[in-house]
């Protein structure tokens, strides 16, 4: 017979996560709730991601409609929207300039002449955009947002999630919100793209790409909201701290995103587009369906300094 257990398991020094209630805004402080005409908005959370109904995404967007479409980004972070069949990748590329220029990845195959790059996930036993980021934190300008097209998608698994940056900010102490600012940190692609390459390659790279800094904290582009800037595969440490100190502080903040709260996650089938604020938000792809396909596209917006 087994005997009781009766050594009570030790305590932590600190919780690992906050528990409890959380502050989950969807607008910034003070913003007005918008109200759409248009559009149909289907939350899928009550503060991060909405599927938009009654849109058809392969015509032309009018002026009205594009104003709600930026509007309902603003708002709800990420917009998915479905069947989508007749979306190609010029239709992909006119509804990404609803936002701004298309940024090519550095890194990314490119999958045709307009600059959607094409992700297609069939060997591979393990992901490579399963870690929580933020495309092209890397850059000096970090891209504003992201479209990306279900074009083959697993019978079942595939999903993508994203974390609502402006949630992860809210929620910290003020304790830590006194410790990070006014921090920089430094962002840099080596550890993650630069693990698959040569150093002739890195060092081809390196020349147009060298690392950056952005706040801890930054101020959303567009609502002036403050969100939690940092994330797990490109940035590498917190300026004016000591290694184990950067460590400690980073390893804590990035692991925010992980939050299920600040989270949405989203069942691509083909035909499923959606658009995200690249600054608001950290986004992960689930791997979870090989030897199964999964082939997207996606074009990214160009962004801006963030301060
Ligand atoms: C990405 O990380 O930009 C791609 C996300 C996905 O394939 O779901």
């Amino acid at each position: 017979m087994a005997s009781a257990v009766t050594t009570p398991a030790p305590a932590l020094d600190k919780p690992l996560m906050h528990y409890g209630k959380r502050t989950l805004d969807r607008l910034a402080p003070g913003a007005e709730q918008p109200g759409y005409r248009l559009l149909d908005v289907c939350p899928l959370t009550p503060h991060i991601g909405a599927e938009i109904e009654g849109v058809d995404l392969s015509g032309p967007i009018g002026d009205g409609l594009a104003q709600e479409l930026r509007q309902a980004l603003l708002e709800w972070k990420v917009l998915f929207f479905r069947d989508q069949h007749a979306f190609a990748p010029q239709s992909q590329l006119a509804f990404s300039a609803l936002w701004g220029e298309p940024e090519p990845n550095p890194f990314f195959p490119k999958g045709d002449s307009v600059g959607v790059s094409r992700l297609a996930k069939d060997a591979m036993a393990i992901g490579s955009e399963n870690i929580w980021h933020s495309d092209h934190s890397f850059m000096a300008a970090p891209a504003l947002g992201s479209v990306l097209r279900a074009v083959e998608v697993p019978a079942a698994g595939g999903d993508t999630m994203w974390a609502d940056m402006a949630a992860a900010y809210d929620n910290l102490t003020d304790a830590l919100k006194a410790r990070i600012d006014g921090l920089t940190a430094v962002h840099d692609w080596v550890p993650s793209w630069g693990a698959l390459m040569t150093a002739s390659q890195i060092a081809a790279h390196r020349e147009n790409l060298p690392a950056v800094e952005h706040p801890v904290v930054v101020r959303h582009p567009r609502t002036g909201r403050k969100l939690l800037y940092v994330n797990e595969p490109f940035t590498t440490r917190i300026v004016g701290l000591s290694g184990p100190e950067s460590r400690e502080l980073l390893g804590e903040l990035v692991l925010q995103a992980r939050i299920p709260e600040y989270q949405v996650r989203f069942r691509w089938q083909p035909g499923s587009v959606a658009v995200w604020d690249n600054i608001a938000t950290q986004h992960y792809a689930i791997s979870d369906y090989f030897p199964q396909r999964r082939v997207m596209e996606r074009i990214a917006i160009a962004g801006v300094p963030l301060s």
